[in-house]
This record gives C-alpha cells, sequence and structure tokens, in this order.
C-alpha cells in the first residue's frame, strides 16, 4: 500500500513509459474515447465497484481507466500468468495525475510471469475490497466467476474437496486457495456472490462456463457475453489474432514462417484470424477441424483439412486454437518435426499435453528465454514449445493491438453500464447485448478509419423490412 492505494506490480518506476503507451493508445481506441465523452457529466457507474480480471496490457489500461471517468471504483488482476504488461499495470496503478511516490490510481495485482500460486493470490486481491465487496465483475476466461461461485458452493458445503490424481496443477491451486478461506469461515465468497450485480464476460472459454452455470440453475448473477457481440469475437478473436499471432511467433523465435508448413488446429473465429495471419507471411496452412461447416469454411478459404496425426511429420508450426482440450498430446508432440514450433493461443493451457510432455521419460527442458523453452527429446530430437502453452499472443507478444480492442471494450462498458444500472431487470441468465449496441461500437470505429457508410433511403428500408436507423440485420444474420 502506498499513498492508500495497495497494488502488487513489478515496478511502478516503469509507469512513465506505460503512460506515453497509454497515451498512443487512447487515440487508437475511438471507441472507449467517445464513451467517456458521450458519459463524461452522467458517471453511470458512480457507485459501481468493479473488480476485473483482464489481461493487464496497455490496451486494458484505456479500458480501466474508462471505467473510472465513467465513475467506478476499480480493481484489477490479469486472467493469465504471462499476459502482463508491466509498464501498462504500473501506470496503472500511478494513474494520470500520481507518480511512483504519491500513486494515485487502481490497486493492480498483476505482473508478468507470476506462479499459479501467485496468480490465484492476485485474483483474490483482486476481489477482496475494504469494506463492502465488488458489486460488478468484468472477467475474461471465468477464473474471477469460478473463485466466486466454487468458493460460495464450498462455504455453504463447509469442506473443499481435495485433489486427486486427475486435478490439474492449476485446480490444485485454486483450491488450495479456497480451502484457507472456507477454512476461515467467514463466509467470504457467498458474501461477495450476493453483492455482485452481474458479470459481463470477454472471451469464449469464459461464456462457455457461464451457460453451463446457467444451464445447471448454478449462476448466482446475471451475465452479459461480451464475445458473441458481433463486434467482439468477429473481430478481436480474428482480426485481433490475423495481427498478434505472428507477432508472438516471431517475438519469441524469428524463425521464417513463409515457405513453412503451418497447422492450425480448429476454424473458429480465432482460427481464420489464425490461418490468415501464417497464410499472409507464406506459410502453407493446414487446419484440423472436427465441424464439418467449419472444415468445408477453410477448404473453400483454401486451407487443405487433414487430421493432425496425418501432417506432424511435414509441420514446422502447430497453433491449437480450439478452445477444447487435449489437442495436442504428448504422442503427437513426440512425432513432431526437430525444431518445430508448438504454441496454443486458446484461452487456457490445457489444448497442449503439457503435463504429458513434462512427465515423458527421458525429457529435458533447455529454456532460450522466458517463455520459449527447447523441449529435448531422448532420440535428441526437439520441440520448441512458446509460453509454456499458454496463450502465445500474450505470452510471447503484446496481445491484440488497440483499435481491435476499443471494439471489444467498448461492448464491455456498454455491458457494465447496463447490468449496473439495470440489474433487476435481469434474471440469473446470460444475455446478449442489443443489436442497436453492436452497430453503434461498428460505426464509431468505421468513423475513425475515414469509411463511408451508405444511407438507406426510406423506401430501401422499406424494401427490406428494416428501420431506416438501424438495426440492420435480423438476430439470426450470421456475418
Ligand atoms: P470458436 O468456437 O469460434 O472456434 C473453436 C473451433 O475449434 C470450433 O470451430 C470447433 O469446432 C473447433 N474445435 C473444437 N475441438 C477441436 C479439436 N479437437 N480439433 C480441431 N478443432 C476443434 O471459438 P473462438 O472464438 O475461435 O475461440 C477459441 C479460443 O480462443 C477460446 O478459448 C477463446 O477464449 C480464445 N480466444 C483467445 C484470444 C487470444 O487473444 N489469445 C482472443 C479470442 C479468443
Amino acid at each position: 500500500t502506498r499513498n492508500g492505494i495497495e497494488f502488487a506490480v513489478a515496478d511502478l518506476e516503469a509507469a512513465e513509459f506505460g503512460r506515453k503507451e497509454i497515451r498512443l493508445a487512447e487515440h487508437e481506441m475511438p471507441g472507449l474515447m467517445a464513451l467517456r465523452r458521450e458519459y463524461a457529466e452522467v458517471y453511470p457507474l458512480r457507485g459501481a465497484r468493479v473488480s476485473g480480471s483482464l489481461h493487464m496490457t496497455v490496451q486494458t489500461a484505456v479500458l480501466i481507466e474508462t471505467l473510472v471517468a465513467l465513475g467506478a471504483e476499480v480493481r484489477w488482476a490479469s486472467c493469465n500468468i504471462f499476459s502482463t504488461q508491466d509498464h501498462a499495470a504500473a501506470a496503472v496503478v500511478v494513474g494520470p495525475h500520481g507518480t511512483p511516490e504519491e500513486p494515485k490510481g487502481v490497486p493492480v495485482f498483476a505482473w508478468k510471469g507470476e506462479s499459479l500460486e501467485e496468480y490465484w493470490w492476485c485474483t483474490e486481491r483482486m476481489l477482496t475490497w475494504d469494506g463492502e465487496g465488488p458489486n460488478m465483475i468484468l472477467d475474461d476466461g471465468g477464473d474471477a466467476t469460478m473463485l466466486v461461485h466454487k468458493g460460495t458452493e464450498f462455504e455453504k458445503a463447509g469442506v473443499v474437496p481435495s485433489p486427486d490424481e486427475d486435478t490439474s496443477d492449476e485446480f490444485r491451486v485454486f483450491l488450495q486457495l479456497l480451502s484457507a478461506s472456507v477454512a476461515a469461515d467467514t463466509g467470504k465468497w457467498t458474501k461477495i456472490g450476493e453483492g455482485v450485480r452481474g458479470v459481463t464476460e470477454e472471451t469464449t472459454t469464459g461464456v462457455l462456463r457461464l451457460y453451463q452455470l446457467a444451464a445447471a440453475g448454478e449462476l448466482l448473477f446475471p451475465a452479459i457475453n461480451v464475445n458473441d457481440a458481433v463486434t467482439k469475437s468477429k473481430f478481436d478473436n480474428r482480426y485481433g489474432i490475423r495481427h498478434s499471432l505472428i507477432d508472438g511467433i516471431n517475438r519469441g523465435t524469428d524463425v521464417l514462417i513463409g515457405g513453412k508448413v503451418a497447422v492450425v488446429c480448429g476454424y473458429g473465429d480465432v482460427g481464420k484470424g489464425a490461418a490468415e495471419s501464417l497464410r499472409g507471411q507464406g506459410a502453407r496452412v493446414i487446419v484440423t477441424e472436427i465441424d464439418p461447416i467449419c472444415a468445408l469454411q477453410a477448404a473453400m478459404d483454401g486451407y487443405q483439412v487433414k487430421r493432425l496425426e496425418n501432417v506432424l511429420a511435414e509441420a514446422d508450426i502447430i497453433i491449437t486454437t480450439t478452445g477444447n482440450k487435449d489437442v495436442v498430446l504428448v504422442e503427437h508432440m513426440a512425432r513432431m518435426k526437430h525444431q518445430a514450433i508448438l504454441g496454443n493461443i486458446g484461452h487456457f493451457d490445457n489444448e497442449l499435453d503439457m503435463a504429458g510432455l513434462q512427465r515423458y521419460p527421458g525429457i529435458r527442458r533447455i529454456t532460450i528465454k522466458p517463455q520459449v523453452d527447447e523441449w529435448v527429446f531422448p532420440d535428441g530430437k526437439s520441440i520448441i514449445v512458446l509460453s509454456e502453452g499458454r496463450l502465445l499472443n500474450l505470452g510471447n507478444a503484446t496481445g491484440h493491438p488497440s483499435f481491435v480492442m476499443s471494439n471489444s471494450f467498448s461492448n464491455q462498458v456498454i455491458a457494465q453500464i447496463e447490468l449496473f444500472t439495470k440489474h433487476e431487470e435481469y434474471d440469473k441468465e446470460v444475455f446478449r447485448l442489443p443489436k442497436k449496441l453492436d452497430e453503434k461500437v461498428a460505426k464509431i470505429h468505421l468513423d475513425a478509419l475515414g469509411g463511408e457508410l451508405t444511407k438507406l433511403t426510406k423506401e430501401q428500408a422499406e424494401y427490406i423490412d428494416v428501420d431506416v436507423e438501424g438495426p440492420f440485420k435480423t438476430d439470426h444474420y450470421r456475418y
């Protein structure tokens, strides 16, 4: 704590650099800046206590400061152990008007390269307020939401189940943390769950968890699925990845991508961006899919569609984008080419069998630099694994660029305002934002790019059965 602000970041002295990059990012985030102007005198988030768990990057700093500009109090942690940009974290703590000696910003608990214990400690600190708890959660991947839900569940039961041999390291650490707090018997998580008006969730994987909770009737508060705003998943997941996938591979390895064979597992929104990213560098791209529709899309886009086991001998780069588990198993890794690159860009590292790799008899790990490891098999052949299997665009590079995140985060801010101000109107289910707001977010960003939007005539609008001012599509339209 300094100047009354609690924080745990790598180095507050990095704040000046962070502030400079935040200033440049603000210009590239017209959606967030427009929301600041629109609500300048209104403070719709006054009284909101937002606990946020989302990659603590420069772009997220602009999101946090937008929430503050709209009246919210905020506490923040990163949703991945490798994704924090330390200068951004420092700048948020210091704030636009503070100094490292006298910070005036927001409590942040995040640094690049946390251990799992530290990660869950940061998440808990982010949810632990003085006095009353948080009344809003902003989540990416659902870890903060899971902590509150599991905490409540275990408090009700009075025990935390002990891990068995199938429990992942991540979940083991999570259970340890909860054991301690449930044993303290303060009802901490139950109280937080009761105080939260709603959660807004950023990504595909977190949204899946929310729908599972809602289906089981276990959701403790209403949720807005931000991911499935069109201006989120059809832009961030796709065009963001198109930018940040090769950024991560380049910064991690500097291997020429042109001419190489790259395999992209999954051809959803992220997979489409990933394949385009690699093709743009001249790679020969092969796609694996389980869904015939997405597989056919890949084929129509000009990619070969194959099974992973049939392309291991030729792949120079393998990237998973599925949001599923066990996609590349250690037996696949053992059959990859010498010095082939393996990385994941989906939300969790369980897409790659990292546990199996660590246990492989005779395996050796050589750390080339942080977030780049060479794993040497007993026969002398090695593979290069990026970010220990965690999302490599944020582990090896700096994630998506500002402009695309401005789309995503505009939806986040709108969703926070909606749930904070109108929570009584929402049941404990998962909702999406109205299309009109999606179109508004798109319009702001189109304008910033100098795009000219054609205006419908009244007659044309009647002919296609829409309003002149939109929404311009039905809800089932797929873009
Ligand atoms: P999506 O659902 O659109 O795409 C996933 C695709 O993977 C689907 O088409 C599915 O059929 C396919 N798939 C599932 N299991 C498979 C398997 N075993 N083999 C091959 N294909 C398989 O989801 P989206 O939006 O593309 O997100 C994917 C992941 O990326 C999620 O975990 C999401 O949270 C994450 N994400 C990461 C970002 C980043 O910056 N790193 C940005 C946005 C999303």
